[in-house]
Parts: C-alpha cells; sequence; structure tokens
C-alpha cells in the first residue's frame, strides 16, 4: 500500500486535464497514488495509464469488473500487464467470479471487492436489489464471501469499515470513498464522511476526488486531507 494511503481519484475526461491537474503534485517529494476509473481510462485508454506508471505514480485502476468467472479471469490478466498496485471488482459478481480474478492475478496485484455503492442510501439499495436486507448485512454479506477466497480488501462506506475489520481480520484493507472536507458538496454521493472520522472508524484507505478535484486549491485540499488522516494516527 502507498505510504499515506490516500488515492486521488482522477475523475476526469482526458489526459490533458489530468496533466494540468497533476502538474502541483509533480512539486511532492512523495507523488500521491492515484485513481483512474472508468472516465478516463475509456477515453484514454492503458497506455496512459503506463504513462502515469511510468512517472512513478501509484495505480489504483477503478475497473470494478462485473461478468462471468471466464471474462473476469481473461481482463485481470490483461490488466495485470499494465503494471497497477490496485484494481476493483464488484463482490456481488459472486465467490467463483472473485476466485477466477485471485486465481489470475500477479502477485503485486491488489484486488478490492466493492461491497455496496457509497452513492446508494440503504432504501435505493433495498429496492433496487428487491431486497429487506439493511446494509450493515449486505455489506457484511459481501465483504466475507470476498476474504474467504483471497481478495485483499473492500471498498464500502467508511461507515461500514470497522464492521468489515470485525467480521474479516486487521489485514484485510478497507478503502473508503464518499470522502468529504467540512463545508464541501455531498453531491451525488449518500454515505459521506470526514478523513478524520474515517480514520476513527477503521478505514485502512481512503478514496478522494471532487473535495480535492474541484478544490480552488487542489494541493492544499490534499495537504489537508492527509494532515486530517494522519492526525488520526496519534489520537
Ligand atoms: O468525488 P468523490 O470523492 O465522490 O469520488 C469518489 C470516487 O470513488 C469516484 O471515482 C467513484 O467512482 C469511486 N467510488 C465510490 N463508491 C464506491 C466505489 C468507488 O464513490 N463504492
Amino acid at each position: 500500500m502507498q505510504d499515506n494511503n490516500i488515492f486521488i481519484a482522477l475523475d476526469f475526461p482526458d489526459a490533458e486535464s489530468v496533466n494540468s491537474f497533476l502538474k502541483p503534485f509533480n512539486l511532492l517529494e512523495k507523488k500521491p497514488a492515484l485513481k483512474v476509473g472508468m472516465e478516463l481510462f475509456y477515453s484514454e485508454g492503458p497506455y496512459f495509464v503506463k504513462q502515469l506508471r511510468d512517472a512513478g505514480y501509484n495505480i489504483f485502476l477503478d475497473l470494478k469488473l462485473y461478468d462471468i468467472p471466464n471474462t473476469v479471469a481473461k481482463s485481470v490478466s490483461s490488466i495485470n500487464k499494465l503494471d497497477v498496485q490496485y484494481l476493483t471488482l464488484h463482490a456481488s459478481g459472486g465467490k467463483r467470479m472473485l476466485e477466477a480474478a485471485v486465481q489470475n492475478k500477479s502477485k503485486q496485484l491488489k484486488l478490492l471487492a466493492v461491497t455496496q455503492l457509497t452513492s446508494f442510501s440503504e432504501q435505493e439499495m433495498q429496492k433496487t436489489q428487491l431486497t429487506q436486507v439493511s446494509m450493515n448485512d449486505s455489506v457484511k454479506h459481501l465483504a466475507k464471501i470476498a476474504y474467504q477466497v483471497g481478495v485483499n480488501g473492500t471498498i464500502s462506506s467508511a461507515n461500514e469499515a470497522a464492521m468489515i475489520k470485525m467480521a474479516t481480520e486487521e489485514s484485510f484493507l478497507r478503502i473508503t470513498p464518499g470522502i468529504r472536507l467540512l463545508g464541501d458538496d455531498v453531491s451525488d454521493q449518500r454515505r459521506v464522511m470526514t478523513p478524520r472520522k474515517a480514520r476513527e472508524n477503521d478505514s485502512s484507505g481512503l478514496v478522494v476526488g471532487r473535495s480535492i478535484t474541484q478544490a480552488v486549491d487542489p494541493l492544499q485540499a490534499y495537504q489537508r486531507v492527509l494532515r486530517e488522516w494522519q492526525e488520526g494516527d496519534v489520537q
């Protein structure tokens, strides 16, 4: 895992916007880890990911794979070639899909299973998935399946990190998006938390997008996230 465990979500439409966003970060001694999601990946492709790797960034490839086991296995083999550090897939793809990914990943690649999207409220989840099961029970169930088959961790709301730790073990990663600095716009997210609160709640890493990318001064916002996150260490 990257030293500070903060992943900046590069939710930008093209390489040009990314390069201009990253300019002030190039001055930092320690480069931040970057999350490349679907928007950027589908626009610029795997070669741009390689360029970011060559520039010294650790990459979290957030492609949220969800398909039949054979297709996921083959996709993971292709992704191994990109030399990225993290890859996401949906835990709801089930045990056999997750196992296929685990069996085909390179040694250095860590797999993170998305439990329930942080944009889902409990009610929305229940309506969509035609279930009465609570958000907590659903997240716990999916996290346990991922843990049992050898996935390296989960993506969930920080609200669920402590519960996932209890249901699995400390070394099973709990990476949490839906992070907002105090005063930021929540936007489409529904289950949000500040970096400090996420740390107190047993998150082991944060994905932060708009609180940094849309800030007036992104570098300053990143440093604020880092400070809140690291101060949690000594509390
Ligand atoms: O801008 P914001 O901080 O809300 O961005 C959160 C990022 O984390 C986005 O790139 C989104 O795709 C991702 N994500 C999420 N919830 C999940 C999994 C990933 O918000 N459960």
